[in-house]
């Protein structure tokens, strides 16, 4: 009977083990992330955008010149100027970059900034997602957005919780193969 046990212990540990999806938690988070586009009320905390402000802060950029600003926004028809779905709850941090920034690449840094603020919201259990046109409409009224002088929008990051009856599986794109991606110099 003894044996039975353990025989059973060490089947559930292998399936266990075999079940688990290769790499840690921030591989499998990046992995099994997606775009949201539904979203509930629910708002996002004033501690959850502290924390994901700060993980872009810390994003790196070129010369480490941090050429960006975010601007946060929260009141609902501001918002839905610049996303016409959005819900209330969300927020939307306009990230932008210095214009007078030569030979470096504020637009770069503003991406990587906005990809760490995406994965840290992600890994808050918010949903979130990367614009890029509304970025024009941004710039064309930068004083009502308050952006500051010198800077212009290049991306917005939207947050908020997430809408739970949406299947996170078929709602999440299809990426290209790695065949079709990566090629291994010889
Ligand atoms: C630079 C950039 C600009 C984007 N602009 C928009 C946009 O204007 N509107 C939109 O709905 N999604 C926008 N997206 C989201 C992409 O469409 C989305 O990330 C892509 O389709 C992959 O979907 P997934 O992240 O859900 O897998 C943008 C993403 C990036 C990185």
């Amino acid at each position: 009977m003894k044996t039975v046990g353990i025989f059973l212990m060490l089947l559930l540990s292998a399936f266990a083990l075999f079940a688990q999806t290769p790499g840690n938690d921030i591989t499998r988070l990046i992995q099994s992330g997606y775009s949201e586009r539904a979203y509930s009320t629910e708002p996002v905390t004033d501690q959850q955008l502290d924390l994901i402000l700060k993980c872009g802060i810390k994003a790196p950029s070129a010369r480490n010149l941090q050429a960006w600003k975010f601007t946060v926004v929260r009141d609902e028809p501001a918002m839905k100027e610049l996303i016409s779905n959005v819900t209330p709850g969300n927020v939307l941090i306009i990230i932008s970059g210095k214009e007078s920034e030569t030979g470096t690449t504020p637009d770069f840094d503003c991406g990587l900034a906005a990809e760490s603020m995406f994965i840290a919201a992600h890994s808050l259990g918010l949903g979130a997602r990367i614009y890029g046109s509304p970025a024009g409409k941004v710039n064309a009224a930068k004083e009502s957005y308050q952006i500051p002088a010198g800077y212009k929008a290049v991306v917005l990051l939207r947050i908020g919780n997430v809408d739970k009856s949406v299947d996170g599986v078929t709602a999440a794109s299809p990426r290209k193969t790695t065949e079709e991606v990566v090629n291994f110099r010889k």
